[in-house]
């Protein structure tokens, strides 16, 4: 359970103490203004800080030092212009000053803001997805962007997450996270799997940590040279999935772009074949992600490869992603253009929007870090965190509330001092 800082209003903080108790949280001060709360979260060290959205107690200070100490924050507004600013200040998680504490605690535990807006995002998606892979097409979409930092967002959001690398082309995962790539990644995992000795304990040996505040995750990462590919057979990437799948609550796979099987005609049976890690990782997915840029020809490559994904992967397991919206690639309305080609020739009705933002992209690239950690307020992080939590989790039990309520805590004597 949390440790809570609170800066609420006093009639407030009267209604949702004994509820906070009573969910197991243990509140580590009571404060007045953003100022005493930013000056206390190191002696305090509270894990979520729950404020008023109004301007004496949120400010950009504090979502910064927050932010830097990866401090979750929770604001509760008393009316539109506390919602307008906490919205300026790029702060998602606002619920209203009348909410009551079962619809704060989801927030409190990391889960998004509005539940009752999946419905409307998203009314045939399955609920919950452990095992995601990440495709789309030539010519650099973005799936290494999307796989590392849905990654980020679910283990933000307190799950164990294994990202794997397994683009046959080439890993990029490592430089991206500022991890070593000469070390032994999916590919000696691979290894192992072909000669039935990968156990928990060499799963262990091979990932490297990616560390952040509340954060961290797993990552195998991938092929040194493009030249190695050979060493991705499907039965290995398929147990070494399998393998992977059991040590993590949810697995993360950049795959590569080709879905080709010319080579099956050309190859003869137990030639390797260069995309048989993608075909695996498909196969073994829960939910597909398939990334297209959102301009004419991105668009034009992801529907020729929508046209094979959907050979390989019913579309009730597919997202559709348009990566790096922009009006300058598409026109004034970026978003109905982008709707309107994928529903036209292809029958897609449902796509995520994604963004252009190269100052967060460029700011994740420069810091090796992912836009949680580098760009956390950024346009694209919001999008992606979005996806992520609503798309990929369950949405969260409703808390049950047992019948008694223990008396309202007394004011503690501190908070006059403070
Ligand atoms: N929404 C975005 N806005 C701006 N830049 C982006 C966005 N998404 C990705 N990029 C940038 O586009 C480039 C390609 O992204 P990424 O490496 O994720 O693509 P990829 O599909 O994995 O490519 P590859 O084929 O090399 O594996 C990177 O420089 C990345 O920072
Ligand atoms: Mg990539």
């Amino acid at each position: 359970m949390a440790r809570l800082a609170i800066a609420l209003d006093p009639s407030t903080e009267d209604r949702l103490l004994a509820d906070v108790v009573e969910h197991g949280h243990t509140i580590v001060g009571r404060l007045v203004g953003w100022r005493d709360v930013l000056e206390s979260l190191d002696v305090l060290a509270p894990e979520v800080v729950l404020v008023g959205a109004g301007r004496d107690t949120l400010s950009a200070e504090l979502l910064a030092g927050c932010d830097e100490r990866g401090i979750r924050i929770v604001a509760l507004s008393a009316g539109d212009a506390e919602r307008a600013h906490a919205a300026q200040l790029g702060l998602h998680e606002v619920l209203d000053r009348t909410a009551t504490w079962t619809e704060v605690e989801p927030l409190v535990r990391g889960a998004v803001p509005v539940p009752s807006r999946v419905g409307e995002i998203s009314p045939r998606a399955p609920r919950s997805a452990s095992m995601v892979a990440v495709w789309g097409p030539a010519g650099a979409p973005g799936r290494t962007t999307v796989a590392v930092n849905v990654a980020a967002e679910i283990a933000g959001a307190g799950h164990t997450v294994a990202l794997v690398d397994a683009d046959p082309y080439g890993g990029t995962i490592a430089p991206l996270l500022g991890l070593l790539d000469e070390a032994p990644g999916f590919a000696s995992a691979c290894r192992l799997a072909g000669g039935g000795a990968l156990d928990r304990a060499e799963l262990q040996r091979i990932a490297q940590r990616y560390s952040a505040p509340r954060a961290s995750f797993d990552v195998f990462t991938g092929l040194v040279g493009p030249s190695r590919w050979p060493e991705l057979s499907a039965e290995r990437v398929t147990a070494t999935l399998e393998a992977i799948r059991a040590w993590a609550e949810y697995v993360v796979i950049d795959t590569g772009f080709g879905l080709e099987r010319d080579e099956e005609l050309t190859s003869d049976q137990f030639a390797p074949r260069r995309n048989a890690a993608t075909f695996a990782a498909l196969s073994a997915a829960d939910r597909v992600i398939a990334v297209g840029l959102a301009d004419p020809v991105g668009l034009s490559r992801l529907l020729r490869g929508y046209g094979d994904l959907v050979d390989l992967v019913e579309p009730e397991r597919i997202d559709v992603v348009a990566n790096r919206v922009r009006t300058s690639a598409l026109g004034i309305d970026a978003h109905a253009q982008v709707r309107q080609t994928l529903r036209r020739f292809a029958g897609i009705t449902d796509v995520v929007m994604l963004p252009h933002d190269g100052r967060a992209a460029d700011a994740a690239i420069l810091t090796a870090r992912t836009l949680r950690d580098s760009a956390p307020r950024s346009p694209l992080r919001a999008a992606l965190r979005t996806y992520a939590l609503e798309r990929l989790l369950p949405v969260p039990e409703p808390v049950r509330r047992s019948r008694f309520r223990p008396a309202p805590m007394r004011r503690s004597p501190d908070r006059a001092a403070s």
